[in-house]
């Protein structure tokens, strides 16, 4: 009842908006009444429209390849597999009659909801226009006519590292928006792929692992994923000690713990109350973005401030959500095309995590192009890895992928040098 009401107005009220510019500046999610769920969005289905808007400000002078951008929240469901709501920002390409959709995850990293990505996209973290930049990214993928959307995949909670609502809300975001577009500017059946890069690699993989029971009627023609991390336990062995990406242990852990108390108050019982490495200073982690997080947090020992050290991560109410939400291959096997690229001295992720599952879906048939460049490391290769998987993208959005099976390709690629 309620959901096809949501659906008719949706539909109804968004040819009214279609010229409209929201002059409202963005106000941050946590402040802004429009981040809430109508009464009884339960009973919507899962990627069931709740709400629309213009995004607010004018979006389009930020990227300027869009012709408008609109804000969907829409029906999901959360790691208890119970129903939660997220949103999306969708740019609308200038060319209007597409037959593309690209679902570009950004690797936001945080337990702050403040920097999703609906609210970060108007900040000078997102919009500088260089190779590897999520501005550059945006904007090159608009240039060739597709519909981008951008899902705050976190949820209304900022759950970061909970793979199963990232996943989740990854392919309610994708449901929300073809319904949206398709038949208006976007062809019906269009061609969607999904682009992500580090957490947005694992999220991305995450949906499609998800998607074989969640949302099986979702045609995807193929996914590029860079710099996936693989497993959150992995990659806080390998930063959490006095790296660069230490920030990603404390907002991985309160992201882990966002959706239970249990484990969250484990969490909280564990840190030291005083000291330089107090809680105070952990938790400053909620009100971080991961481009404040990561100089705040650079180079120290995360687990100092835990009263057992890095025993923390060995407690079962930890490990469960380690296990259920971070481990890549874990609820399911991707059905469709994919694009890996990854440097081979990655250094959030070791490679040969990557490696292994690679091997693992190859050995059941998942038509893999995996490409492992022995220049540069995590954060070079997303400049690196920039125009093999834009090429990837623009071959299945096209039509015109024809690579079968497994192939592993060693690359040295570094695209400082050919600029
Ligand atoms: C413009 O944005 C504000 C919030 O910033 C929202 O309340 C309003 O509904 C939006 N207007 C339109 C026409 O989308
Ligand atoms: C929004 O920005 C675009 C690009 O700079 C500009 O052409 C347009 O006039 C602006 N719209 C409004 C309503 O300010
Ligand atoms: C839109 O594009 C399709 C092919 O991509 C073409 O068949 C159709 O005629 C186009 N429609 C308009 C109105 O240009
Ligand atoms: C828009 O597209 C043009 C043409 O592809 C490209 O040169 C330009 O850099 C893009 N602008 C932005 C802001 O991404
Ligand atoms: C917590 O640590 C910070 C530095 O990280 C320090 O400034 C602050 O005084 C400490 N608080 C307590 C209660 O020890
Ligand atoms: C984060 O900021 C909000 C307001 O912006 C404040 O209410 C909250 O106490 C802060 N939390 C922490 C842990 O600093
Ligand atoms: C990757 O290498 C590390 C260190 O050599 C090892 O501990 C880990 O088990 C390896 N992982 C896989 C999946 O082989
Ligand atoms: C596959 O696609 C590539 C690139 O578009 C093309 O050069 C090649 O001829 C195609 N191969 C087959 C067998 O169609
Ligand atoms: C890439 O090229 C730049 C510019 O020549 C150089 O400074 C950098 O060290 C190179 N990086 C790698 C990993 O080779």
């Amino acid at each position: 009842m309620l959901s096809s009401l949501v659906w008719t107005l949706a539909l109804l009220t968004r040819l009214a908006w279609a010229a409209a510019t929201n002059h409202s500046a963005p106000t941050p999610p946590s402040q802004d009444p429009w981040y809430t769920a109508p009464y009884n969005f339960e009973s919507a289905e899962p990627g069931q429209i709740l709400r629309v808007r213009n995004a607010p400000g004018n979006l389009t002078d930020l990227y300027s390849n869009a012709s408008t951008a609109y804000n969907i929240l829409f029906r999901t469901t959360n790691s208890h597999y119970q129903p939660a709501w997220a949103v999306t920002t969708v740019f609308v390409p200038k060319a209007f009659n597409s037959s593309r959709f690209l679902s570009y995850q950004t690797p936001y990293d945080t337990a702050d909801l403040d920097a999703s990505p609906s609210y970060a996209l108007y900040g000078r973290d997102y919009t500088p226009v260089r190779p590897g930049s999520i501005g550059f990214e945006i904007g090159t993928s608009l240039s060739r006519g597709w519909y981008v959307s951008v899902p705050d995949y976190e949820g209304p909670l900022a759950s970061f590292a909970l793979g199963v609502t990232e996943g989740h809300a990854t392919l309610d975001s994708i449901r929300a928006s073809l319904t949206m577009f398709e038949g208006w500017g976007l062809s019906k059946d269009p061609k969607v792929a999904l682009w992500g890069y580090s957490n947005g690699a694992q999220t991305s993989e995450f949906a499609l692992e998800l998607q074989v029971q969640y949302a099986p009627e979702l045609q995807i023609a193929g996914a590029a994923l860079g710099g996936i991390p693989n497993s959150l336990y992995t990659v806080a062995k390998y930063t959490a000690s006095g790296t660069m990406f230490a920030a990603l242990l404390p907002g991985g852990l309160l992201g882990l713990t966002s959706q239970d108390q249990e484990a969250r108050n484990y969490l909280l019982s564990q840190l030291s109350p005083t000291g330089q490495y107090n809680a105070s200073t952990f938790l400053r982690a909620f009100n971080l973005s991961q481009y404040q997080a990561i100089p705040f947090y650079a180079f120290q020992d995360i687990f100092k401030y835990f009263k057992d050290g890095s025993a923390v991560l060995q407690d079962p109410r930890i490990q469960k959500l380690f296990y259920r939400e971070t481990i890549a291959g874990y609820h399911g096997t991707p059905q469709v095309p994919l694009y890996i690229y990854k440097a081979v001295h990655d250094d959030v992720g070791p490679i040969n995590d990557t490696d292994e599952l690679v091997a693992r879906y190859c050995g059941v048939g998942v038509n893999i192009q995996y490409e492992k460049n022995t220049l540069g490391k995590h954060l070079d290769e997303t400049a690196n890895g920039e125009q093999g998987a834009l090429t990837f993208l623009s071959s299945v959005l096209g039509g015109s992928y024809n690579h079968t099976g497994c192939t592993t390709r060693y690359v040295s690629i570094n695209a400082t040098a050919g600029a």
